[in-house]
């Protein structure tokens, strides 16, 4: 899928592979997920736009490259997206930070918002959604919606490990959002957990089990 990016590169998947071991406690996961949402950062920020600067440098004059002046955000789905941030905000520590929590409708299975605080100037950013695992899309799909309503008009999203129907759901409800991903795994087990994945993203963060 043409908007799909799978980072394959080996300190990726090494890392991946220390958080995907059910005996890594708490501590160095949380550690290495900051890491992962580091060097994926690189990749997802590959394509901002460069303007030429003057400055001197102790030799000369010089002309050099600086990002444009353009305007980022990062939004965690709560809670296991907030494992992400820190390692994005060592990179673009300019972006702000807007958070977004969803639930399920026990009732209705849609996904419902209970919190949505954006930056005010939302239309203006480019802003990268993030949550560790894009398991059935529907968490996903709905915090897009949620933001795209408010006025987003570039929008990512990032993610450490994905389901194939993950990725197929955002890709048709979202065709015009990349995703970017450490791994693509087999699939859903019945309770909608990515398999092999790595458990429960936001209870192995935080050490709720
Ligand atoms: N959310 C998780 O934390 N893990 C999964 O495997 C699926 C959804």
């Amino acid at each position: 899928m043409k908007n799909v990016f799978v980072m394959d590169h080996p300190l990726i998947q090494h890392k991946l592979t220390l958080i995907r071991d059910k005996n890594t406690g708490s501590k160095e996961f949380r550690e290495v997920v900051k890491e992962l949402a580091m060097l994926m950062g690189y990749e997802v920020t590959r394509n901002l736009p460069l303007q030429e600067i003057e400055i001197e440098t102790p030799v000369s004059k010089t002309k050099a490259k600086v990002i444009a002046g353009r305007k980022l955000g990062i939004v965690p789905i709560l809670r296991a997206g907030l494992g992400m941030v820190d390692g994005l905000l060592s990179l673009i520590p300019a972006a702000k930070v807007g958070h977004i929590g969803l639930y399920r409708d026990p009732e209705t299975l849609e996904p419902v918002e209970y919190y949505c605080k954006l930056p005010v100037d939302v239309h203006e950013r480019d802003l990268i959604v993030i949550d560790p695992m894009l398991a059935t899309g529907g968490s996903a799909n709905a915090a897009i919606q949620f933001i795209k309503d408010r006025g987003a008009q570039s929008v990512k999203l990032m993610c450490l490990i994905a389901s194939p129907e993950g990725v197929k759901a955002v890709c048709e409800a979202h065709p015009d959002v990349e995703i970017y991903v450490a791994a693509v795994d087999e699939k859903l087990n019945e309770h909608a957990y990515i398999v092999p994945g790595l458990g429960d993203a936001g209870d192995r963060l935080f050490g709720t089990k």
